[in-house]
């Protein structure tokens, strides 16, 4: 019995090699019990990681190899889908609390301007209905922009970028069912302090997971004065992301989403933009495309 066992693991060992010696032997046999157990630990162990892998493949819990190296660049078109940011006032639980954002009260106005190679192309203004859900005040929403990024201005291929900005209520830019505040209202709003705001950037990222482009939300809190503009300069990063989710091939997907947002602030005059926008303001953001490149 013990014999046989012996003499069937010396039958699987892949390392004895048979060799011819020049006497003539008369049992030329190298396959020894050591080889066998380790041809039978090799193989085993080849099994054991193959089937860990195709597990793994199969739970969705094998990482793909995602690659992306930054390069600067100097065009780039791109059309930002779904939200970028949005804006709301957080409460403050005082009495004569007003929300600058009520459509039926509006104190600051949100108007967006598209400009082509620093030019003003168009103002309008947006429906802002919705409520945020954490304070129950107006939200307002920034979605759906085209950007392009051209460092030579040139006229067949422009620059474009947008600037939002908030300031007084202009009736010239109210959509349906929006009205301005009454002045009474306005002072009061302006002779009050603390308004502190809530600006929540949105970005992308790959989650290897669930093998998706999640939503990822950066929150960030601005205090409005009435004797500043808060000036930021948002300027979206994109990535391009080679994604390889092969298995035993290589199959690669290509993915280009925002990534992230630089933000660069300053505080200027209420007046600062008064030639542009007509009117004081008290928070502006540029939106443009970075240079940067991830790919
Ligand atoms: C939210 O505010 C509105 C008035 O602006 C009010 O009618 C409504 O009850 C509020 N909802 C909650 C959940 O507080
Ligand atoms: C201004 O508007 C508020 C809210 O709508 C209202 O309560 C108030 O009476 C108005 N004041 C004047 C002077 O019209
Ligand atoms: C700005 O707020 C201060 C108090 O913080 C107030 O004294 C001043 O009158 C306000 N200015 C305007 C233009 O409302």
């Amino acid at each position: 019995m013990l014999r046989r066992l012996t003499q069937g693991i010396k039958q699987i060992d892949r390392f004895g090699v048979i060799f011819r010696p020049s006497v003539i032997d008369l049992n030329p046999e190298y396959k020894s019990i050591f080889g066998g157990i380790a041809t039978l630990f090799l193989y085993g162990s080849c099994l054991a990681y193959f089937c860990y892998q195709i597990i793994q493949w199969q739970n969705n819990t094998l990482l793909p190899k995602i690659t992306s190296i930054q390069t600067s660049q100097a065009e780039k078109y791109f059309y930002m889908e779904n939200f970028i940011s949005s804006f709301y006032m957080r409460k403050n639980y005082r009495n004569d609390e007003i929300d600058p954002f009520d459509p039926q009260n509006i104190i600051l106005q949100p108007i967006l301007s598209k400009f082509s190679n620093q030019q003003l192309v168009e103002s309008k203004s947006f429906q802002f209905n919705s409520k945020s859900s954490r304070y129950n005040n107006s939200e307002i929403i920034l979605e759906n922009l085209e950007l392009n990024l051209n460092l030579e201005n040139t006229n067949d291929n422009p620059q474009i970028d947008y600037i939002l900005s908030f300031g007084t209520c202009i009736d010239l830019f109210l959509l349906e069912g929006q009205k301005c505040a009454n002045q009474s209202m306005v002072d009061i709003y302006m002779k009050q302090q603390g308004h502190a705001m809530l600006m929540n950037n949105y970005v992308k990222e790959y989650n290897p997971k669930s093998m998706q482009v999640e939503n990822v939300k950066k929150q960030s809190l601005t205090m409005l004065n009435n004797d500043t503009t808060m000036y930021f300069q948002n300027q979206i990063r994109i990535s391009k992301t080679t994604i390889d989710q092969g298995f035993l091939f290589p199959s690669e997907i290509i993915k280009e989403f925002p990534v992230d947002m630089v933000l660069i602030s300053q505080s200027i005059d209420t007046q600062s933009f008064s030639t542009i926008f007509h009117r004081a303001t008290y928070l502006v953001l540029a939106y443009s495309l970075n240079e940067i490149f991830l790919r």
